[in-house]
């Protein structure tokens, strides 16, 4: 099933980088502060932020990935989320109670743009578990260990606690980030 359109992915990628022309020209110009003209498409919101990418979630409730940068091949990139996620399907690893979100990958002009599924769970706080469990146990076990063990199963190194969600009316974890 495909998730969103290449409009959609060109509309909030045209944003991005209108956005960004316009914060470089005020910085070139020694403007005080940013001068906002650049809007936000109608009915766009912006619903996460990580290191390489930030996530906005469409009119149709679809999450599009933009990169921060398409200047250069910089850590994980939407390319490399589709590649991992293609190999852990090929690879037909699973584990019980997780699941990864529907995406289509949108390429324009040879900059993509990840199209996904629009989850809505809650995050697990594991930083409460190191030595003795404090946490909710999503799925009847410590979070930090369901995390670990997700970590292990699929080998993504980089699964920390806002790249996995929990939820609660599917009784399933869903991993959002499959970056690295
Ligand atoms: N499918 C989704 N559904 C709901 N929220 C999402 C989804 N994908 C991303 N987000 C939100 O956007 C944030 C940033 O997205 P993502 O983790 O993919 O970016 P990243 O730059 O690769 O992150 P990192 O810093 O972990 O490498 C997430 O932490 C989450 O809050
Ligand atoms: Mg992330
Ligand atoms: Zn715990």
């Amino acid at each position: 099933m495909i998730v969103g359109n290449a409009r959609d992915a060109e509309r909030i990628l045209r944003y991005v980088k209108d956005k960004k022309k316009e914060t470089d020209e005020c910085v070139t110009r020694n403007f005080i502060g940013p001068v906002r003209r650049v809007k936000m498409p109608e009915g766009w919101e912006l619903v996460g932020r990580g290191s390489f990418r930030i996530a906005y979630l469409s009119p149709d409730r679809v999450i599009y990935k933009v990169q921060h940068t398409y200047d250069y091949e910089y850590g994980q990139n939407n390319y490399g989320e589709f590649e991992n996620i293609v190999c852990i399907f090929q690879s037909r690893k699973t584990m019980p109670g997780v699941r990864f979100p529907k995406f289509t990958l949108y390429e324009l002009s040879g900059q993509p743009v990840m199209a996904m599924e629009f989850v809505k769970g809650v995050f697990p706080e594991t930083y409460i578990c190191y030595d003795t469990c404090n946490c909710q146990r999503f799925s009847g076990k410590c979070n930090y260990e369901t995390l670990t063990e997700i970590r292990e199963t699929f080998d993504l190194f980089d699964l920390h606690d806002r790249n996995v969600m929990f939820v609660p009316e599917q009784g399933e974890w869903v991993i959002i980030d499959v970056g690295a």
